[in-house]
C-alpha cells in the first residue's frame, strides 16, 4: 500500500532512534538511573516560567486561536526583524520573517520555496541526516561534502570542486549537529566571496537552531556575511521547547528578488500543510525573544562530559557549542562500537548515522548527575579496547 520510496526508507530506520529504542528497553530493566542515555537532543531542561505564563496570558484573548496570515501574526513577526535588527547591518522589517512549525518547518519551507527537481544542495558531512529527506522532499539532489577531517571546519576547497550550474542552495548549521563545531567570520566570509562569483546565485540556508548555545566563541552573524541568505531559526533548544513546534525565517532583504522568496515561502508554508505555526507559541516566543539563553547550563554539562570521555581516553574535539560531543571511535566500526557501549548502559549514536563512520555522538542535555555517574562505564568500555 505505502509507497515504495518510503518503504525503502523505513527499513533503514534512523540509528538515533534505534538508540531510542534501546533506551527504553534498557531502562525498563535497570531503572533510569543506570542507564546513560546521550542518544536523543531532547533537552531535559524545563522551558523558563515566561513562556509558560505567556502562554496561559495569551490563550484566553479574544482571536487567539483563529487562522492569521500564513506568515504568521505581523506584531509578532515585527518584534522577530526588530531583534535581529540589533545585531545585522541590514534593516528587516515583518515582510522578512516568516513564523515556523520549527526549525525542521523551517528547512522544509524554504527548500520547497527554493528547489526544482534535479537542483542540487550541498550538505556538508557529519550532518544531520533529515537533512537529506527534506531536499529529497522537493525531487532536490543531495551533494555531500566532506568538512575538514578532525577539525570538522569548512573545507573551501571540497566545497568549490562541488559547485556546479546545478547547485541552487548550501545549508550551513553552525554551532553544528553532531560535532559542536562553530564556524568561524574568516571561513565565512571567504565562502561568501566563492558563491559570489558564480553565475547562477546560490542561497545559504543557514539552519541554526542552537544559536543562543555557544560557550566562547561569537556565532559570526550570517546576514552581515552573505545576501543570498536565509536563516532558519527555532526556540526548541534554546527555550526547550521542541514540542512546542515553533520557529521562524529570516529571509534577507539582500537576498536576489527577496519579496518573491518571502512569497513563495508564505505560499509552501500554506500547501505544505502548515496553514501557519501554532499561534499561542508565536505569542509566547514573542514575549521572551530577550530572555538570557541558558547556554551555562549546557557548559557545565560539556564540561563534565569532555572530561570523563577524554579522561577514559578517548578523543574528541571540545564542542564550542550545541550540546553535543562527537569522538572518535577506537574501531572502525561505528555501529559495533555502539552495541558494545550499549553493554555498558551507555546510549549514543555511531557516526554513520551523520554520514561519519568511525565516530560517535553524545548528547549532553540531560541530567549533570546522571552524566557524572557514567565515569566508571565509560572507563570500563574504553579499557575493553584497550585505551
Ligand atoms: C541541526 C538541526 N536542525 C534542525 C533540527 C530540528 O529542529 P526543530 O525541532 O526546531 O524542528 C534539529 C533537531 O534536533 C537539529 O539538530
Amino acid at each position: 500500500m505505502i509507497s515504495n520510496q518510503i518503504e525503502k526508507n523505513l527499513s533503514k530506520s534512523s540509528l538515533i532512534r534505534k538508540m531510542f529504542e534501546e533506551g527504553s528497553r534498557l531502562k525498563s530493566i535497570y531503572g533510569e538511573d543506570n542507564v546513560f542515555d546521550f542518544s536523543l537532543g531532547n533537552p531535559s531542561l524545563q522551558p523558563p516560567d515566561e513562556i509558560l505564563d505567556s502562554m496561559v496570558k495569551h490563550a484566553v484573548e479574544k482571536d487567539a486561536h483563529k487562522y492569521m496570515l500564513n506568515a504568521g501574526y505581523v506584531d509578532v513577526r515585527e518584534k522577530v526583524a526588530e531583534h535581529h535588527n540589533k545585531s545585522s547591518n541590514v534593516v528587516l522589517s515583518s515582510n522578512n520573517i516568516i513564523m515556523t512549525v520549527g526549525a525542521a518547518g523551517g528547512l522544509n519551507v524554504a527548500l520547497k520555496a527554493l528547489l526544482d527537481p534535479g537542483d542540487e544542495v550541498i550538505v556538508l558531512s557529519p550532518y544531520f541526516v533529515d537533512y537529506l529527506f527534506y531536499i529529497k522532499n522537493y525531487d532536490g539532489v543531495p551533494i555531500i561534502v566532506n568538512t575538514q577531517k578532525d577539525t570538522f571546519q569548512l573545507d573551501l576547497d571540497n566545497i568549490k570542486s562541488a559547485l556546479t550550474d546545478q547547485t541552487k542552495a548550501i545549508i550551513l548549521n553552525s554551532p553544528n549537529n553532531p560535532t559542536g563545531v562553530i564556524y568561524p567570520e574568516k571561513a565565512l566570509k571567504e565562502l561568501a566571496a566563492i558563491l559570489k562569483d558564480r553565475k547562477n546565485p546560490v542561497a545559504v540556508i543557514s539552519d541554526e537552531p542552537y544559536n543562543q548555545l555557544n560557550y566562547d566563541l561569537e556565532v559570526p552573524n550570517l546576514l552581515n556575511i552573505f545576501d543570498n541568505v536565509i536563516i532558519v531559526n527555532s526556540f526548541s533548544k534554546s527555550l526547550s521547547l521542541p514540542g512546542g513546534r515553533i520557529g521562524y525565517l529570516v529571509i534577507s532583504p539582500n537576498m536576489e528578488s527577496a519579496d518573491l522568496v518571502a512569497a513563495a515561502c508564505v505560499f509552501a508554508t500554506r500547501t505544505l500543510g502548515f496553514v501557519n505555526a501554532p499561534s499561542l507559541y508565536q505569542r509566547a516566543v514573542a514575549d521572551a525573544l530577550d530572555l538570557p539563553s541558558n547556554k551555562e547550563h549546557y557548559r557545565k554539562r560539556r564540561d563534565a562530559l569532555l572530561k570523563i570521555v577524554r579522561g577514559a581516553g578517548f578523543e574528541c574535539i571540545e564542542p564550542d557549542g550545541a550540546f553535543y560531543l562527537f569522538a572518535k571511535c577506537p574501531i572502525a566500526d561505528d555501529v559495533e562500537f555502539a552495541s558494545a557501549a550499549a553493554k555498558h548502559n551507555i546510549l549514543l549514536v555511531p557516526g554513520s548515522g551523520f554520514g561519519c563512520p568511525g565516530y560517535f555522538r553524545l548528547a549532553y542535555c540531560g541530567d549533570i548527575q546522571n552524566i557524572l555517574n557514567s565515569k566508571d562505564a565509560f572507563y570500563e568500555l574504553a579499557k575493553e579496547y584497550g585505551l
